[in-house]
């Protein structure tokens, strides 16, 4: 049953693991091997891929080349709730050796299974981000995303103690306490959502810590969007590196994809084990490098949860890898096509408005957006927040009307815009930023 093992696995040539020396040609010659195995094991052990195959007139033998698998069928979040909890899974329920879920913002959760070879990998490709974000064996991590289902927890603490740092298992909340560990451990790294790092700022403010004499030297970011303008704001603050983190449940959780502190120009995916692809969204066909459309994921060495052709929803590009020459760059996801808001006909995505929210001098990084209806037009409200160190002599309503003419002239469409004092914006304190409040009557 499991997957064909590299040639390279569990090397490590300079300081990396060998594979992330490999070439393009050396990856996909394993992708292919990988994949031919990923199909046939979803195909003869999990019913629905069997039945979706066998409507689609497809065998796992019709796989020969990469290019090959755009000939199957996606798999949709909604398959993943059909078949609630376990009926995708490939292996019995005795050889799970975990299980992680999430909420979604709709329905049903998901649940998603790992065998312990599955947790292995997972393990490996997070220590594998980890160290591509700085952080060396030895050094200490604060962990503050949550732990529990959500894979951002567990996942980001048995990558950091399989690289070998010694691990701090905060979980989120309690922002305090955060920093008085912050402040008393003296940890190298820190591994949080970049919203709930904001809050762990303005937790510094409050307990009269200067964060930029911290001890923090690496952050790695993900779960959310995030900007590059956001990025810039938490460096200057702490005076760390900030790397972007991608991952998603169904895939395995956070490790799919990390991005290099050497570059900081995009992820690299770790395609010895995901295999990407970028579709049109409306149409399904597959889009070629440098085109930006819908990231689709397949799983090439999963065992308990294999997952075909994944549409994960979020837009993004290909690019080639750079700092990981024969791994895939995506570029950093600003959106999902969930969190898309249709404005009178102008798409809009909160990270745009975050990205002319951080270019002024005055705004610090918690936004939120309002939606409502007013007879039958939508209204957009940006609520933001003025910096602590701008609120003196600050006119407020005059630095409103001109956030709304940039927004105007930048994005295209007309919005109000509150400014409110600093701590006036509503935190999220566990779990994912809240972008979109959605008050515009249902149906
Ligand atoms: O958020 C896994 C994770 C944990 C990733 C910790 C990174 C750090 P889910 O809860 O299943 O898993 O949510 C997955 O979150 O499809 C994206 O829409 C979004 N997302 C995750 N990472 C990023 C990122 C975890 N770096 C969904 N940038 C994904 C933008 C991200 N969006």
């Amino acid at each position: 049953m499991a997957p064909p093992a590299a040639a390279f696995d569990r090397k490590i040539v300079d300081g990396l693991d060998a594979v992330e020396r490999a070439s393009r040609d050396q990856i996909q010659a394993l992708q292919r091997e990988r994949l031919a195995w990923s199909l046939r094991h979803a195909y003869e052990n999990v019913p629905f891929y069997r039945k979706t195959f066998d409507e689609a007139g497809l065998h796992p033998s019709d796989f020969r080349e990469l290019s090959d698998l755009a000939k199957f069928p996606f798999t949709m979040k909604n398959d993943l709730r059909d078949n609630y909890p376990f009926g995708l899974f490939a292996v019995p329920r005795e050889k799970l050796a975990r299980v992680h879920g999430s909420s979604g913002t709709t329905g049903k959760p998901i649940v998603v299974g790992y065998t312990q070879a599955d947790v292995d990998m997972w393990a490996d490709v997070m220590a594998r981000s980890i160290r591509a974000a700085g952080v060396r064996p030895g050094m200490m991590v604060h962990v503050a995303y949550g732990y529990g289902l959500f894979t951002g927890g567990l996942g980001a603490h048995y990558g950091a103690e399989r690289l070998g740092c010694t691990v701090v298992p905060m979980s989120g909340g309690m922002t305090e306490r955060q920093v008085q560990l912050i402040h008393d451990f003296r940890p190298d790294a820190i591994m949080v959502t970049p919203s709930y790092m904001l809050t762990i700022l303005d937790g510094f403010a409050a307990a009269g810590l200067d964060p930029r004499e911290s001890s923090l030297r690496f952050g790695i970011f993900g779960a959310e969007p995030w900007t590059n303008a956001m990025r810039e704001e938490i460096e200057r603050a702490f005076g760390l590196d900030a790397t972007d983190i991608y991952g998603l449940s169904e895939v395995i959780g956070p490790g799919v994809a990390q991005e290099c502190v050497e570059t900081k120009d995009g992820l690299h995916i770790w395609e010895d084990h995901f295999l990407p692809e970028i579709i049109d969204p409306t149409t399904g066909a597959v889009l070629p490098d440098g085109e930006k459309g819908e990231l689709v994921f397949t799983s090439l060495t999963k065992e308990a949860f294999p997952i075909i052709r994944y549409r994960t929803r979020d837009l993004t590009r290909l690019m080639p890898g750079t700092a990981r020459p024969g791994m895939r760059r995506m570029e950093k996801v600003t959106g999902r096509s969930d969190d898309m808001i249709n404005l009178r006909g102008v798409n809009v995505f909160p990270t745009q408005i975050e990205e002319i929210l951080l270019a002024t001098p005055f705004c610090s990084g918690h936004y939120q957006i309002e939606l409502t209806r007013d007879g039958r037009l939508d209204e957009m409200t940006v609520h933001a927040e003025v910096r602590e160190d701008r609120v003196v002599g600050l006119d407020r309503e005059a630095s409103a009307k001109e956030l709304v003419r940039h927004i105007k002239n930048m994005i295209g469409v007309t919005t109000r815009l509150v400014l409110h004092p600093p701590g006036g914006v509503e935190r999220t304190v566990v779990g994912k930023a809240k972008r979109i409040v959605d008050h515009r009557p249902k149906g």
